[in-house]
C-alpha cells in the first residue's frame, strides 16, 4: 500500500516516551561515524564517538559537531583547542562501541592494543581509520542541551577504505549493489 502524502505528525514533548519518540525519528537519519580525540586540560588523551559531524564551509575550511552539555569531556572542548575527527571504516564498530562508552577512561582501557600517533599540539591519532581532519575549535554555541562547536581544518589525511555507518541505533556500512 503506498504511504499517504500527509503521515501522522507528532509534536516533540519532554516526557520520557515523547523524547524517545523524536530520538527515533532522528535515528532516521543514516550518518558516517567518528571519533572524535583531543588533550584536556591536564594533557590528557580523551576521545568519543561522534555522528553530529557535518561539513560546513570549504572556504574557509570548516566543520562542525556538537556535545552533550553534560558530557564529562565538554570543558576541554574549549575555544582554541586542537582536536581530531577520524571517520572510521566498517570494521570498526567495537571501536565506535568503545568511545561511546559513558563514564570509562577510554583511553586507558583500549591503549595496549590501539596503535595512536601523534598530530598537531600532540593530539592523540587513531590508525587504520578512512579519513582523519585536524582542527582548531573557533566557535562554541550552547544550543539546548548541547554544544555546537565549529572548527577550522588545518590538515587532513584520507587512507580511504569503506565506511562505517550508522542508522536508527545500529552500526552498518554501505551496500555494493
Ligand atoms: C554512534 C554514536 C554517536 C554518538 N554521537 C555523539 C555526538 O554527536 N555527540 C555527543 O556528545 N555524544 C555522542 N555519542 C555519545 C558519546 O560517544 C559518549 O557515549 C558520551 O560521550 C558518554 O558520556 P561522557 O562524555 O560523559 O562520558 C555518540 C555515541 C554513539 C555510540
Amino acid at each position: 500500500m503506498p504511504s499517504p502524502a500527509v503521515p501522522v505528525f507528532v509534536t516533540p514533548d519532554a516526557s520520557e516516551a515523547g523524547r524517545r519518540a523524536l530520538r527515533d525519528a532522528l535515528g532516521q537519519f543514516a550518518t558516517g561515524v567518528t571519533i572524535i580525540t583531543t588533550l584536556d586540560a591536564a594533557g590528557k588523551d580523551i576521545g568519543l564517538t561522534v555522528n553530529s559531524f557535518a561539513s560546513v564551509s570549504l572556504d574557509p575550511p570548516l566543520i562542525l559537531w556538537s556535545i552533550a552539555a553534560g558530557s564529562q569531556h565538554v570543558a576541554a572542548f574549549a575555544v582554541g583547542v586542537r582536536f581530531a575527527v577520524h571517520i572510521l571504516g566498517q570494521d570498526q564498530a567495537a571501536l565506535a562501541r568503545h568511545f561511546g562508552r559513558p563514564g570509562v577512561d577510554r583511553f586507558a582501557a583500549v591503549e595496549p592494543e590501539l596503535e595512536i600517533g601523534r598530530g598537531l599540539g600532540g593530539v592523540p591519532l587513531l590508525g587504520g581509520v578512512m579519513a582523519i581532519f585536524e582542527c582548531l575549535l573557533e566557535t562554541v554555541a550552547p544550543a539546548g542541551d548541547h554544544h555546537i562547536l565549529i572548527a577550522r581544518v588545518e590538515r587532513f589525511a584520507v587512507p580511504g577504505g569503506a565506511p562505517l555507518t550508522f542508522f536508527a541505533g545500529r552500526f552498518g556500512g554501505v551496500g555494493t549493489t
